[in-house]
């Protein structure tokens, strides 16, 4: 069994401060019962590969009892695990087995909404009496008859559907299947906040809460402008601003409750940890950290920075936000940065396998805690699916747009064998056409593959304290070439990432004293010096430090 040999700077209470964050859609990493959709006996027995891999948490998108309408984020019974997944017994042991290699243990929290099919929803639904009529978000039609408001729903339609039987409207963000929650209501958040317990009893080490910005409405539920930039043709849910649904005052004392809940549970032995799903301008995201009390913020402590997974990839741009998100950081704040999730299209095939490798290095070197998205470390692409094909409810209520989400969610490939080692079964969507060279045991053997790259990254980002910890100082790199250096006590090292097609000189003014380097996108000059006349090649990344300081 591998065990991790500990982190430079970690300290139990500060884990997810240095750490590293590994992102599991469950359907797709292992299947182990032939059914072709992954479960938690499938994590089970990936464990060591991913302590070998080098990251320090697993967050596991949502593995609760569901119908699937939204694979797995319509969750009707928010205390047990879905028979598809296993058992709370194999979710025991998974805890046990991560824990016992040193590994954390994130689960996906889903407050916004419900299942459908959640019990507390079909008591709300029975009657305009029911005790938990007020859970949900009903509403009478509009005067002239119709829907309450012109919200809308983020896939696809209204966000409100009728109930013929108690003719009223209920709300949802998402699908109708996923009826929101009323956090207005005491009885919903206390509720919910057992729904926290019951989770960090069993020991996880904290959540990511999907969608956290959405849990207020509106109380007099306004009309949501229209959005002047919306092009027309695109994501018909962006057509309105969301003013009045989502990021309303309110929500700060919102995410102070959940943060004092999971504060219950953090001892001397380990902190338990929010990491909150935001998109949100940079301002607005800032204040989920929190307002300070005794010199400490509570708010969530990660509230996810998904920048890089939008932003124009030129090095100008990229410079740009990592120095406005370095200024805007309450003191005392934990950065983060992303690359990508399952909603979101792959790095690699948004910028290219040469920039992917780029990417990885930006992502592990920059100051804050990486989450990665399984199998980018393998340089994973978008996997089409035909059209006859679509699994996602986004997709097939929107088709043609590019916003569906199966592509990103393809099979993680574990070898060049039949079904690439995922599964022994059909699997639930296609495999990756690349699979005989893209999996993990070809990579693993092949020094220069991206899976090495991220366990060469991973592992200096463990060792060395500059990356691990140190400050963040933005240099200037020249056209097509982020610079930055990063500090600790005496230990610096500088990186250079060239996003341009052209190998350019390296400026000496740039370069560490008697420089070396520590990693190379190509995996090609770790540990040589960086020579009389230095070149930083087309799509090269590098890290360098003073020779003598590495030891
Ligand atoms: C979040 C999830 C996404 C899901 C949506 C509704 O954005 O990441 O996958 O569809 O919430 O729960
Ligand atoms: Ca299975």
């Amino acid at each position: 069994m591998w065990k991790h040999e500990g982190n430079s700077a970690m300290s139990a209470d500060d884990w997810w401060r240095y750490g590293t964050v590994y992102q599991i859609y469950p359907r797709s990493f292992q299947d182990s019962n032939g059914d072709g959709i992954g479960d938690l006996p499938g994590i089970a027995r990936r464990l060591d590969y991913l302590v070998t891999l080098g990251v320090d948490a697993l967050w596991i998108s949502p593995i609760y009892p569901s119908p699937m309408a939204d694979f797995g984020y319509d969750i009707s019974d928010y205390c047990d695990i879905d028979w598809r997944f296993g058992s709370l017994a194999d979710f025991d042991a998974l805890v046990a087995d991560a824990k016992s290699r040193g590994l954390k243990l994130i689960l996906d929290f889903v407050p916004n909404h419900t299942s459908d099919r959640h019990p507390w929803f079909i008591e709300s639904r029975s009657a305009r009496g029911s005790a938990k009529r007020d859970w949900y978000l009903w509403r009478d039609p509009a005067p002239g008859g119709g829907p309450p408001n012109n919200w809308l729903g983020n896939f696809g339609g209204p966000a409100w559907t009728f109930d013929e039987a108690t003719g009223q409207y209920y709300g949802h963000s998402f699908l109708p299947e996923q009826p929101d929650l009323n956090w207005r209501n005491p009885e919903v958040r206390a509720a919910m906040y057992e729904v926290l317990r019951f989770w960090l009893r069993r020991g996880v080490d904290g959540f990511r809460v999907d969608v956290l910005y959405h849990l207020l409405k509106d109380e007099t539920f306004r009309d949501n402008p229209p959005n002047p930039a919306f092009v027309a043709g695109g994501d018909p849910s962006h057509s309105l601003l969301p003013l009045y649904t989502t990021d309303l005052p309110g929500m700060q004392q919102v995410v102070r409750e959940m943060r004092g809940v999971v504060d219950e549970f953090s001892d001397g032995e380990s902190a338990r940890v929010l990491i909150g799903e935001l998109y949100l301008p940079l301002q607005r995201l800032m204040a989920y950290y929190g307002a300070t009390k005794s010199g400490l913020l509570h708010g969530v402590q990660l509230p996810f920075n998904f920048q890089l997974i939008s932003a124009d990839w030129q090095a100008a741009v990229i410079d740009r936000i990592v120095r406005d998100y370095e200024a805007a950081l309450p003191p005392g704040a934990a950065p983060n940065w992303v690359l990508g999730n399952h909603d979101k299209p792959r790095i690699a095939s948004r910028v290219g396998p040469a920039g992917a490798r780029v990417a990885a290095m930006l992502l592990l070197t920059l100051r804050g805690t990486p989450t990665l998205y399984y199998g980018d470390e393998l340089g994973m692409t978008d996997v089409p699916v035909a059209p006859d094909q679509v699994q996602d409810p986004l997709e097939r209520n929107l088709p043609g747009k590019g916003l569906g989400r199966d592509p990103q969610r393809s099979p993680m490939p574990w070898g060049d064998g039949a079904n690439a080692g995922f599964t022994d079964g059909k699997p639930w969507l296609p495999l990756m056409a690349e699979r005989a060279t893209c999996n993990v045991a070809s990579e693993a053997c092949d020094p220069r593959s991206m899976l090495a790259l991220y366990r060469h990254l991973l592992a200096l980002r463990r060792r060395d304290a500059a990356l691990n910890s140190g400050s963040y100082e933005a240099l200037t790199g020249g056209a097509n070439v982020l610079a930055y250096a990063r500090t600790h006590g005496a230990q610096r090292v500088v990186v250079l990432l060239n996003f341009g097609d052209d190998d350019v000189p390296i400026a000496q003014t740039l370069l560490p004293p008697d420089a070396v380097v520590l990693a190379s996108t190509g995996m090609d000059r770790n540990g040589s010096p960086i020579g009389a006349s230095p070149t930083l090649r087309a799509h090269e990344g590098l890290v360098l430090a003073t020779a003598a300081a590495t030891g």
